[in-house]
């Protein structure tokens, strides 16, 4: 099985990319074949609303450092999403990816049962870290991106979510985050 992992934080070495790198070991160990792909370092734009995926084109038509990496979400068994939270959401650099996912959808997906043009049944992990300590703060970003991966075809999701996360190392203090990390990669691997 392919995975696929977006680091969004700028932080190559940070708390997000340090979880990400976690699971894509295990998942690893357990057979897959993990690709990482740190966003920050790619030339890229947002969608550019020109509706040419909807209209003649069937992917997206932006020619630029994204065009392979949506390709290779593509062809993935799973896909890993991975960012601290920045202003209550997810970085700019994973939103810029997020929003080029808009070229997966089929011209009449408002009203198609079958949404999505990605194979069905693909799963997937969001990685979100924050530095504040409330649960209850930005629970929010998980579910209301989770919702247009289900349209996307991603059916078996999963969120590992770590609370108060400042300095670089503070994750590998939090043994229930990496085991966490660890479940997550084989819930990808296996299923369920
Ligand atoms: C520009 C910026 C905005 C941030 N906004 C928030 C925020 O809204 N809520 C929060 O809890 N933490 C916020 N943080 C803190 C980061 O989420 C936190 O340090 C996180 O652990 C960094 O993860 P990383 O090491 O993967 O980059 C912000 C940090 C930066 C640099």
């Amino acid at each position: 099985m392919k995975l696929v992992c977006l680091l969004g934080s700028p932080r190559r070495e940070g708390n997000s990319a340090t979880v990400a790198a976690l699971l894509t070991a295990r998942a690893r160990e357990l057979g897959a074949e993990t690709e990482t792909v740190y966003l920050n370092g790619l030339t890229m734009k947002g969608c550019q609303g020109c509706y040419a995926c909807k209209t003649g084109a069937d992917r997206c038509v932006v020619a630029d450092d994204l065009a392979p990496v949506l390709e290779s979400v593509r062809t993935a068994d799973a896909l890993v999403l991975a960012t601290p939270v920045y202003y209550g959401d997810v970085t700019a650099q994973l939103k810029c990816f997020i929003d080029r996912t808009f070229s997966y959808l089929v011209p009449d997906y408002a009203t198609n049962p079958v949404r999505s043009r990605l194979a069905p049944g693909k799963r997937l992990a969001f990685v979100i870290v924050q530095g504040h300590p409330d649960e209850k703060l930005f629970a929010d970003i998980y579910p209301r991106y989770e919702l247009f991966f289900r349209w996307l075809g991603f059916t078996d999701n999963h969120l590992v979510r770590w609370c108060g996360l400042q300095e670089k190392s503070d994750v590998l203090k939090r043994t229930e985050l990496i085991e966490l990390a660890e479940r997550t990669a084989e819930q990808l691997v296996r299923g369920g």
